[in-house]
């Protein structure tokens, strides 16, 4: 088998797929064979980011649903095993981020984060439940390095992505005995994104950022794609409840000191 067909047959069901990562992971999968679903809040980014998987030769379903709403995501479900058959992968990427320091944040500001980030997960994890290849089915939430630790204006987001990983953790546990397994994977800072472009706005941020990381660079939506790729085939068949973390040594702390540098004795 070629690394083309490594897919071929499998259905994907991509949340908050119109842009960034999430639809970077569902150009990937469709490039490797796999029929792929996706849903987002707006039918007109759905239909752009279905569109262009279609001219690249890709097998696609879009569909306009927001993950707050438990009978819309069940509807795209239904939807996409009609068309596709029972699903074999799902994302869980869906999210919502902007600075803002809890002092000024009003409830439903906080409200609306976790809402999207850590309700949606449950609410498409859950909707996805009876539509699920089982045994084989592979569940990958998009969770981050603000889920292990604190930031500072970001205490939405962090508190969100904390119950998304500690949520992953529960659903491999309950479903490991059905042949689910549901994974995390935790991306570092990704190269044009709309993340990125909400938590460091100016050059000067970006480099700074760029400075404490190990690897010296932010990843790129394949590096998160390839990485997904990994995790849902069958090469990690024993691994379930992980949280993944791909990002450039992010997760390590600040890695700035030069310290090759450093003389032998000094
Ligand atoms: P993005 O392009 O803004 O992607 C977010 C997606 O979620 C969009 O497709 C958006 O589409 C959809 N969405 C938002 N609210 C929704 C809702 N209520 N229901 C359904 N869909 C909804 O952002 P990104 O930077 O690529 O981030 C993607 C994921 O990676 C997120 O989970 C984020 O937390 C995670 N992440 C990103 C980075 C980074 O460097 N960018 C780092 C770590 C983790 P609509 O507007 O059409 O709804
Ligand atoms: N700072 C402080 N509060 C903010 C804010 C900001 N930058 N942006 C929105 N809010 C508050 C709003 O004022 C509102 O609270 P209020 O009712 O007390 O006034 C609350 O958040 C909800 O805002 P609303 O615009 O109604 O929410 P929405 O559901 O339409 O959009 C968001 C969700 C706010 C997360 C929006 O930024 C979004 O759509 N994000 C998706 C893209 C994204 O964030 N990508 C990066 C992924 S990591």
């Amino acid at each position: 088998m070629t690394r083309s067909e490594t897919f071929a047959g499998r259905t994907l069901f991509v949340a908050g797929g119109s842009s960034g990562i999430n639809l970077g992971v569902a150009e990937h999968f469709a490039r490797l064979g796999a029929r792929v679903a996706l849903i987002s809040r707006s039918a007109e980014r759905i239909a752009k980011a279905a569109a262009g998987i279609v001219d690249a030769g890709g097998q696609v379903l879009g569909i306009a649903a927001d993950v707050r709403d438990f009978s819309a995501v069940d509807s795209a479900f239904a939807q996409t095993r009609d068309a596709f058959g029972e699903i074999d992968i799902v994302i869980s990427g869906a999210a919502g981020n902007f600075l803002a320091p809890a002092a000024g944040m009003s409830s439903n500001a906080f409200k609306t984060v976790v809402d999207i980030d850590l309700i949606g997960t449950f609410n498409v994890f859950r909707a996805s439940f009876p539509y699920l290849r089982k045994p084989g089915a592979s569940l990958i939430a998009i969770t981050a390095p603000q889920g292990a630790r604190p930031e500072m204006f970001q205490a939405h987001a962090c508190a969100a992505k904390a119950g998304v990983n500690m949520l992953t953790k529960c659903l491999a546990m309950e479903w490991g005995p059905a042949g689910v397994r549901v994974n995390a994977v935790s991306p570092g800072p990704i190269d044009g994104t709309e993340g990125m472009a909400r938590l460091t706005a100016t050059p000067e941020l970006e480099a700074a950022l760029r400075g404490k990381l190990a690897l010296r660079r932010y990843g790129t939506r394949q590096e998160i794609a390839d990485c997904i790729e990994y995790l849902a085939g069958d090469g990690a068949r024993y691994i379930t409840g992980a949280i993944l973390d791909c990002d450039g040594g992010m997760m390590l702390g600040d890695a700035s000191a030069d310290a090759l540098a450093v003389p032998e004795r000094a």
